[in-house]
């Protein structure tokens, strides 16, 4: 980030708010300059109107946008827009709110329509700061909503919330502070309160209903269209790639950081923009713990290296692990374990298909889990099977990792992730023999009518396969840098 980035809020502030620097409007961004396959106002429409053929009776469905978070003082993460915000409209910025009516409503001026945007004001100085805006005209011609405002016109709309049977929102943030913008999600979700009445305790009052959003948009996310089907192929795809070349390029003196960077390379090589979620590289012990994102080992020396992350490809994430053996070869130990984990996975997929219970999936592989763990001795008895696979079987995927759905049957066009793991952390009350052992393969599958697709088969789960895999040339065998200078003396 350059200095003149890292300028002082204040004097940023000072400017902008005295108006000093007349900023010319940005240039829109030129087509032909973005990918092809983003998600079309066609498939959002689709969305909505799916959306409203099971909202109740005289309903609206509210959805705010996510907030903004701090990173650094000024510096804000990386936004990630609201997954539902997103597959219902397309918008993608942030202090937004989005109405979606089940019936067609009439403005005073007889204007129809069925849903209302209220997006980011455009701002030339805000936007040359941080990023283009659709604002509403963008937002009309791009993302095909006819009713589009500017957030700060929310607070004199005139929408009489009383009058639905039904107010159909979600949980909303409550620590998120009220910034100098007065259209702020701060302020969208005051007047949203204020202009709906909205009661303290929500059990006070029916109309609002919560548990509602979530049943709703869990039973349309859960089934993916062949739209998102083409950007989960692909997120899962890149995913694979970027395991195979870290396989073919691992060495023992790599750091897990290192391992980290080759993968997500690889993902935006490819153009996925982002994580699913933040990537686990854990060698040896590290890999007992089932979230591990530090990534601090400095050399993953010999051992198993457990590597957990997912390509977000236009917002539709992966989730894919892949466990190895560092020098390419499992040991005695590594290969009974993987193997059982194997077992387990191939047991679990054998049960999906259409119609299939997600608990039937999950008992087969913990029944191959705890028969194989109680026959090499590592546990006593069948019920401490929890003990080393500490972890649900599955989940689904999608625009969040671990995205909205059901989770009794499963139904065709859901995609879902098997990954059954044993973890043997050090100290663990067995043969210390298999301490530090730890194992995860998790696939992500789309049921079909009489079975399931594996749509990460492009990276290997057999062991000789993976063996075969790792001693393949990689491009990064020769990408060499320089020592640092800095790194010689300490000088203190
Ligand atoms: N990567 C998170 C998970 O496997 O659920
Ligand atoms: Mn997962
Ligand atoms: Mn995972």
């Amino acid at each position: 980030m350059s200095t003149f980035h890292r300028l002082p809020i204040v004097l940023f502030l000072f400017f902008f708010n005295a108006g000093v620097i007349s900023g010319q409007p940005l240039a829109k961004e030129k087509e032909d300059d973005l990918p092809k396959d983003y998600l079309t106002a066609d498939f959002h429409a689709g969305r909505r109107a799916a959306l409203r053929s099971i909202m109740p009776d005289n309903s609206v469905m509210v959805v705010f946008a996510y907030p903004t978070r701090t990173y650094s003082n000024d510096v804000e993460y990386l936004y990630h827009p609201n997954p539902d915000m997103y597959y219902f409209s397309g918008y993608r910025e942030p202090h937004s709110l989005l109405l979606i009516f089940k019936e067609e409503q009439t403005d005073a001026d007889g204007n129809k329509y069925k849903e209302i945007l209220f997006v980011q004001k455009r701002n030339a100085q805000a936007e040359q700061w941080t990023g283009r805006r659709l604002g509403t005209e963008g937002a009309k011609e791009k993302l095909g909503i006819n009713m589009v405002f500017n957030g700060n016109d929310f607070k004199k709309f005139n929408i009489n919330f009383s009058s639905f049977n039904k107010i159909i929102f979600d949980k909303m943030p409550v620590d998120i502070p009220n910034g100098w913008d007065n259209a702020d999600l701060y302020d969208l979700i005051q007047q949203f309160k204020e202009k709906a009445a909205m009661p303290e305790k929500l059990a006070d009052d029916k109309r609002f209903d919560t548990r509602l959003y979530r049943d709703l948009t869990a039973q349309l996310r859960e089934i993916k269209t062949p739209e998102e089907l083409y950007l989960l192929r692909k997120a899962v795809e890149i995913s694979c790639q970027g395991q195979n070349e870290v396989m073919k390029a691992v060495n023992p003196n790599m750091s897990e950081l290192e391992i980290q960077g080759l993968h997500e390379y690889v993902h935006k090589k490819y153009g996925a923009e982002s994580v699913g979620y933040g990537s686990i590289i854990g060698a040896g012990e590290n890999g007992c713990i089932l979230h591990y994102m530090e990534n601090s080992k400095t050399k993953v020396g010999t051992s198993m290296l457990l590597m957990d992350v997912g390509a977000e490809y236009h917002g539709y994430t992966a989730d894919v692990t892949r466990t190895i053996p560092v020098d390419g070869k499992f040991s005695n130990e590594e290969r009974q374990i993987y193997q059982l984990v194997y077992d387990a996975q191939e047991a679990a997929f054998k049960t999906l298909k259409d119609g299939s219970k997600w608990a039937d999936a999950s008992a087969a592989a913990q029944q191959v889990i705890a028969e194989g763990l109680l026959n090499l001795g590592i546990i006593k008895n069948k019920n401490e099977v929890s003990k080393y696979y500490p972890h649900g079987l599955g989940h689904h995927i999608g625009m969040d990792v671990h995205d909205r759905g059901t989770y009794d049957k499963l139904k065709k066009d859901m995609v879902i992730t098997i990954e059954p793991g044993i973890y043997i952390p050090e100290g663990s009350n067995c043969d210390k023999k298999w301490w530090s052992i730890a194992v995860r393969i998790e696939d992500d599958l789309l049921i079909t009518e009489t079975g399931y697709e594996l749509l990460s088969h492009f990276a290997p789960r057999k062991i000789e396969d993976i063996e075969k895999k790792i001693v393949e040339k990689s491009a990064v065998d020769d990408f060499k840098l320089p020592p640092l200078e800095s790194g010689k003396k300490k000088g203190f």
